[in-house]
């Protein structure tokens, strides 16, 4: 495994180190590189540099090119503009870079340089509830940040915080203890669809009972205080309904083909013991205050519509902990225990504040060292209509059904492109078309943004979509199939000059490693999303403007068939690491 430096880097390096022999007050100067139209690359340190040193910047940039090292690396440099350095690369070092890149199984590229210990909060459904495409986002999010920082060499632990704690258990409980049948199974359908319609059955009919009968509801509230302390029997029957959501929380991740296992499930209920001495220290440290019987956290800046403080409730006035007091004895948990260097919450954008009390609170409390914990905010799906997605009588949509329509609209669509492909192989790739088309969506648009779900546009061949570049990918392999049938070999010729497309391809190769620095920096895996659209659509004009197998000469053919490999293997490397399977032929 050796890490290879991009091309970029390798021009920073040397235009530092002679804005340094020029300038010894500028060492260390961020020559400010960037890609540009005009050349290979552009640096516009040098203007901010005279500005602040007093001198004139076209005189210093004139000055920096006098003295760059060229040899190996650099084709051509000169001053334009007002300063500006434009940059082109010599051909031979665009293809031994990529070369090297070809050699290492990493494709090049490096390891974080200080890696820790991440804790990762995502999917977190609800027990006996349905999940939602909320909980989509958080775990087609959450899975690939997981898979990109684990490849940047991060320790990376999954918690599923499941919604498994809380008042509604001791209806749900309570319910079982008084209709023991409830959850019985009808014959031996054991698939997620029927674990999730007896849970939804035993919710409705608890909540109709809970509702309409206020002894039932007394009980229920008895049940919840059974429950938090422990009672054996009250813990088996919630057992026993956890248990039911886990087969369907498992046949969605299976459907979904992400990480999460049962060993990442770790949800409020875990942290029950905890909560107790957690509050303890809150009070006793004055963090936490009681406010009409409650133990509360008040905060400066947070107040509600009427000016009046809103505070973290951390236990209500009944003795009962909640949301927000989970939330913080899992901070401790993985701070303390888990030596956690970052805590990563792939949660709606909607609990920015709860968040934003939760961290300060651990903060003051001390269990939270500062920079440590990010809330990672997403959007909201919406439907066509612009409004939050439901059904159309406005209820919530059933995952399962969501993503067996991507599914089944991805299989007409590979029909169409193959048509002589048997029933069994549409089913397949079908399969990894559908549910790859719905994790791009949400993955190439910008976490923050709300977007349309809109299975047509997620399945279009056109655009950038999963599908266009699960394309390119099978393009390429067909390519290297026929290559092989008339046993001509990829191999790197660096003494050929390259056709402008050949160039651009060969740039946007070389930035995948800077491209997944810049995702685990941010968390914002659309940046790799974005990266391998442009690496597709390179390639298309690419294969467009550069016959491959038909070159004029074979050391062309041979070169090229080394570009497509190495474009191959980036895609695959990038698509698995959104979590999205690349077939070999569609
Ligand atoms: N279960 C919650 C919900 O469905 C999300 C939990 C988010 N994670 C957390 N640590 N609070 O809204």
């Amino acid at each position: 495994m050796s890490p290879v430096p991009s091309l970029a880097e390798a021009v920073r390096q040397r235009v530092s180190d002679a804005l340094a022999a020029v300038l010894p007050e500028a060492a260390g100067a961020d020559p400010l590189l960037r890609r540009s139209d005009r050349a290979d690359l552009q640096a516009n340190g040098m203007l901010a540099l005279a500005k602040r040193l007093k001198g004139n910047p076209r005189e210093l940039a004139g000055r920096v090119v006098g003295e760059v090292a060229t040899e190996g690396l650099i084709g051509d440099i000169e001053v334009s503009g007002p300063g500006f350095l434009n940059i082109t690369l010599t051909d031979e070092a665009i293809l031994r870079t990529l070369m090297a890149r070809a050699g290492d199984e990493r494709l090049g590229v490096p390891v974080a340089e200080r890696p820790g210990t991440v804790v990762i909060d995502y999917s977190q459904p609800n027990v006996a509830k349905e999940m939602h495409v909320g909980h989509l986002r958080s775990t087609v999010i959450g899975d690939a940040l997981t898979r990109i920082l684990e490849f940047r060499g991060e320790k990376v632990v999954r918690r599923n915080h499941v919604g498994d704690w809380g008042t509604q258990f001791g209806m749900l409980t309570q319910y079982l203890i008084e209709h023991p049948h409830e959850l019985d199974h009808q014959g031996s359908e054991e698939s997620g669809g029927a674990a999730m319609s007896r849970l939804n059955r035993l919710y409705r009919d608890s909540r109709a009972v809970f509702d309409s009968d206020p002894e039932f509801k007394e009980r229920a509230r008895r049940r919840v205080v059974e429950l938090q302390a422990g009672d054996a029997e009250t813990m088996a029957l919630w057992q026993r309904i956890v248990d039911e959501s886990k087969i369907y929380f498992n046949a969605i991740y299976q459907r979904l083909d992400v990480l999460l296992t049962d060993d990442d499930l770790v949800g409020e209920s875990a942290y029950n013991d905890d909560l107790e001495a957690m509050a303890r220290e809150l009070e006793d440290s004055g963090v936490g205050v009681r406010s009409d019987g409650a133990l509360c956290v008040f905060f400066d800046d947070v107040k509600g519509p009427d000016d009046q403080p809103v505070p973290l409730i951390v236990r209500k006035a009944d003795g009962g902990f909640g949301y927000a007091a989970t939330d913080l004895a899992a901070i401790r948990n993985r701070v303390g225990a888990l030596h956690a260097d970052t805590l990563l919450y792939v949660v709606d954008a909607r609990q920015a504040l709860h968040f934003r009390m939760v961290f300060e609170t651990a903060r003051r409390a001390g269990w939270l060292p500062e920079g440590v914990a990010h809330h990672l905010p997403f959007g909201t799906v919406l439907g066509k209509d612009g409004k939050p997605f439901k059904t159309r009588s406005g209820e919530t949509v059933r995952l399962m059904d969501l993503l067996d329509e991507a599914v089944e609209r991805a299989s007409e669509v590979v029909a169409s492109k193959a048509p002589d492909l048997s029933a069994a192989e549409v089913a397949e790739r079908a399969t990894d078309v559908g549910i790859g088309a719905v994790k791009y969506a949400d993955l190439s648009t910008s976490r923050a943004r709300d977007y349309v779900f809109d299975l047509d546009r997620m399945v279009s061949l056109n655009g950038d979509t999963s599908v266009y570049l699960q394309y390119a990918y099978a393009r390429i392999q067909s390519i290297l199939r026929k290559a092989a049938e008339r046993d001509a070999a990829a191999a790197p010729h660096p003494e050929l000059p390259l056709a402008p497309a050949e160039r651009a391809l060969g740039l946007q190769l070389d930035g995948f490693g800077e491209t997944l620095a810049s995702v685990a920096e941010t968390y914002e895996p659309h940046k790799l999303a974005a990266y391998l659209y442009g690496l597709a659509s390179h390639f298309t004009t690419f294969y467009d403007q550069c016959p491959v197998l038909a070159a004029p000469e074979p050391a062309m053919v041979a070169n090229r068939l080394f570009l497509c490999e190495l474009t191959a293997r980036t895609l695959r490397e990038g698509m698995a690491l959104l979590g999205i399977h690349t077939p070999e032929r569609l």
